[in-house]
């Protein structure tokens, strides 16, 4: 999910779960290879990731076929265990650049874009080729349109899909709106699994918790199921994933625990991107920080928002003080204020929960 499934919420993810198979955001095909072809190191930074965040999947988009082989065999090279497709997403940025979910009309153009990847990707016995598409898009949204686009992609070599079960209306509702307004339909997905029993599809849409993926687990011949907001929201709930979904031991980390380690490798991302020269101002520091915050800032949520509320204010906070060391002749370094912030959104916890034992 842009700007959510960042190197660093992967991080914080990995503390919860270890099997679950987590998504890069998506990747404009372009910015890979223009990364590739600046031969500066950014390619490298742009794909970047620690072994312990796989299995992990990176998602890319775009329309020109060879331009999307070219970025889908860089990933592969950067070591990804799945090279997915955008073929679902709504935004007037991304589908005025002729990608995302309007691909939903042009199925065989996604097919042309599906056999360059899969060659560029090693074919079969390479690394893994997916889509990730709607139920449809505008009035192209018949079942027999749906099912037509899956036909025409499959014959293309894909053998997983990744559904998010709703339409998208383009130009008409916004982002947030296509992934809430037009209504689920998981019989679809049912359908599709059905129809073409010798290719995988995966549900994505609406999922919030662990017992409904377990449910939707049971009931149906599905290869997966994809949490999406919920994942992000509330990144607590993956605390029990691998031995609810998998049967194996959970990293069992206590929340306190979690919120430690991620401490840990916040501080010394912090450190390294400063000695590389990259947090020497105020506001990069107040940027980084906030940017490390971000997936942080949730970890408490399914219980309370007070860490979520203290600990964005006290990052925030940190302008005052680099503005009062301004003052001063010789302006240090930024220094890392996190673990501080957390420590007082800690404590706003602590108290909450003081008081409601009190309560009882
Ligand atoms: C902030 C945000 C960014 C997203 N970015 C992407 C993206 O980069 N690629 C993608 O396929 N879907 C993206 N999505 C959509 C989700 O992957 C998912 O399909 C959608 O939210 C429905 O699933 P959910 O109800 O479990 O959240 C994004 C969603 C959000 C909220």
């Amino acid at each position: 999910m842009m700007q959510w499934t960042d190197v660093h919420y992967r991080k914080l993810a990995r503390l919860l779960t270890r099997r679950t198979l987590l998504f890069t955001e998506m990747i404009p095909a372009a910015a890979i290879v223009d990364a590739f072809e600046a031969k500066d190191g950014s390619l490298g930074q742009l794909l970047a990731f620690d072994a312990e965040q796989r299995p992990l999947a990176v998602q890319i988009g775009g329309s020109n076929p060879a331009l999307m082989a070219r970025a889908a065999g860089l990933c592969a090279k950067a070591g990804f265990d799945e090279v997915n497709l955008n073929v679902g997403c709504p935004s007037s940025k991304v589908t005025t650049g002729g990608y995302g979910a309007c691909l939903m009309k042009s199925p065989q153009l996604v097919r042309e874009i599906a056999v360059a990847c899969l060659a560029a990707c090693g074919g079969r016995n390479g690394v893994p080729v997916t889509v990730k598409h709607r139920l449809g898009v505008d009035d192209c949204d018949s079942w027999e349109e749906l099912q037509d686009f899956v036909r025409t992609v499959a014959s293309a070599g894909v053998t997983h899909f990744i559904v998010h079960a709703r339409k998208a209306l383009l130009g008409v509702l916004s982002c947030e709106g296509n992934r809430t307004i037009p209504p689920l339909k998981y019989d679809w997905v049912w359908a599709l699994s059905r129809t073409f029993p010798q290719l995988t599809f995966e549900l994505n849409g609406g999922v919030d918790s662990l017992d409904e993926v377990q449910q939707l687990f049971s009931k149906r011949p599905l290869r997966g199921v994809m949490v999406g907001r919920a994942a992000y929201k509330t990144p607590w709930i993956l605390s029990q994933a691998d031995a609810t979904l998998f049967g194996a031991e959970n990293p069992g980390h206590s929340r306190e625990e979690v919120l430690d380690l991620y401490l840990d490798y916040a501080s010394a991302y912090f450190h390294a991107q400063q000695r590389a020269g990259l947090v020497s101002t105020p506001s990069a520091a107040l940027e980084l920080e906030q940017l490390l915050a971000a997936p942080l800032s949730n970890l408490f949520e399914d219980e309370t928002h007070l860490f979520r509320v203290a600990l964005l204010r006290e990052v925030a906070a940190r302008e005052t003080d680099d503005a009062s060391s301004r003052r001063h002749d010789s302006v240090p370094l930024p220094t890392f204020m996190l673990r501080r912030a957390a420590a007082c959104a800690a404590e706003a916890v602590a108290a909450a929960r003081a008081e409601k034992s009190q309560a009882v």
